[in-house]
């Protein structure tokens, strides 16, 4: 991160929604063949939300998950600036943002959606970030939501067992430098592994008679899930080492270990390669499967919730998924 800080940025509150249906391994063996042993051995996963009904969509989950962070702060709506949905599931190509805005009332805020897949939550807390320390705005809300269902191909056991619906937010002010809590940031892409993790456009066979163009629909979720797994464990510690490094900090100094939730045994052997002890890893993979860009923050709300994390706490967050992408963002809670 290099930066000419005018501003500092802090997180003020945290908020998160999920579905009301849970599912289990046991339910999802039903129709692919599958076991909860394979399960919760090969990814820690026991449990899911789905997002059932016709009528309902990621707005749903990210409205509530950000009317909870306004409303834990009293914040009233209208002071919002702008709103950054992390999504790759819209109810719409044209964005989803929009609707959450209008939906909870930020009246004054500019609204966009980011598309990072999982990383999706990190890439926009940094994009807010940047807001916040020009001094562009003041109060930033960044919602991740996903609800990767829809796009699950419910036949593949390969990928259907391991994804949950849910969504979850976070409120930026900007404050003094001195009071600056995002202490530093590393964000990376590497588009030759895009093929290893996507959501494909295909087009039909045949172009429209006239204008000889190709009209078509996307396909369902296609993961090569050990070259993810790979990636995932290589790379993250290198960027959460890069991060700590170049702000002279130490793995010691760490408190919380807050990993896209993607496989307990990704985030067990990120852990070990860091030589963090595995207390400090907060986990609701077994609850919630991985809920994709939802997944850190309402992580990190419930770990709130549960009185865990504590002021002054250094919390490392760290996302990684399809493009491919990766980051890490300390934080001084
Ligand atoms: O959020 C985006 C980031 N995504 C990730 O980080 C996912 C990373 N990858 C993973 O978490 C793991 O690779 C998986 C959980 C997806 C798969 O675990 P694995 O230990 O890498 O299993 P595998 O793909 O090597 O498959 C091992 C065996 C195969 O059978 P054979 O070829 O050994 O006979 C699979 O067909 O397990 C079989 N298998 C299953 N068996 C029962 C694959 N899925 C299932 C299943 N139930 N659901």
């Amino acid at each position: 991160m290099k930066s000419l800080m005018i501003q500092g940025a802090k997180i003020l509150s945290t908020g998160s929604a999920i579905p009301s249906s849970s599912f289990s391994n046991n339910e999802i063996s039903k129709f692919v063949d599958t076991s909860d042993e394979w399960i919760v051995t090969r990814t820690g996963i026991k449990e899911r939300r789905l997002l059932q009904g016709i009528d309902k969509s990621i707005i749903d989950l990210a409205v509530l998950a950000s009317k909870k962070a306004l409303d834990k702060i009293s914040m009233d709506p209208s002071q919002i600036d702008l709103i950054i949905l992390a999504t790759s599931s819209p109810h719409d190509l044209f964005g989803s943002a929009s609707k959450v805005q209008y939906q909870i009332g930020a009246l004054n805020a500019v609204a966009f959606d980011l598309t990072a897949a999982c990383s999706g939550f990190v890439l926009s807390l940094v994009t807010a970030f940047q807001f916040l320390q020009t001094g562009a705005y003041s109060n930033v809300l960044v919602v991740g939501a996903d609800v990767l269902s829809k796009w699950v191909d419910w036949s593949d056991r390969s990928t259907c067992i391991l994804f949950g619906d849910a969504a979850g937010a976070a409120i930026l002010q900007s404050c003094s430098s001195i009071d600056n809590s995002i202490l530093n940031f590393q964000l990376n892409t590497d588009g030759n592994y895009s093929k290893h993790l996507s959501i494909a456009y295909q087009h039909n066979i045949t172009p429209h008679s006239n204008l000889n163009l190709y009209q078509g629909s996307f396909k369902y979720i296609s993961m090569n899930g050990k070259e993810v797994y790979k990636f995932a464990v290589f790379q993250v510690p290198l960027s959460i080492l890069k991060c700590l490094n170049s702000v002279n900090m130490s793995v010691e100094e760490v408190d919380w270990l807050v990993l896209h939730q993607a496989n307990e045994r990704i985030l067990t052997a990120i852990a070990e390669k860091l030589s963090i002890s595995s207390n400090k890893i907060i986990s609701n993979l077994r609850k919630y499967g991985n809920t994709s860009a939802a997944s850190i923050p309402l992580a990190l709300d419930e770990a709130i919730q549960e009185d865990k994390i504590s002021h002054n706490d250094i919390v490392i967050i760290a996302g990684f998924g399809a493009g491919l992408t990766w980051g890490t963002i300390i934080v001084r809670w």
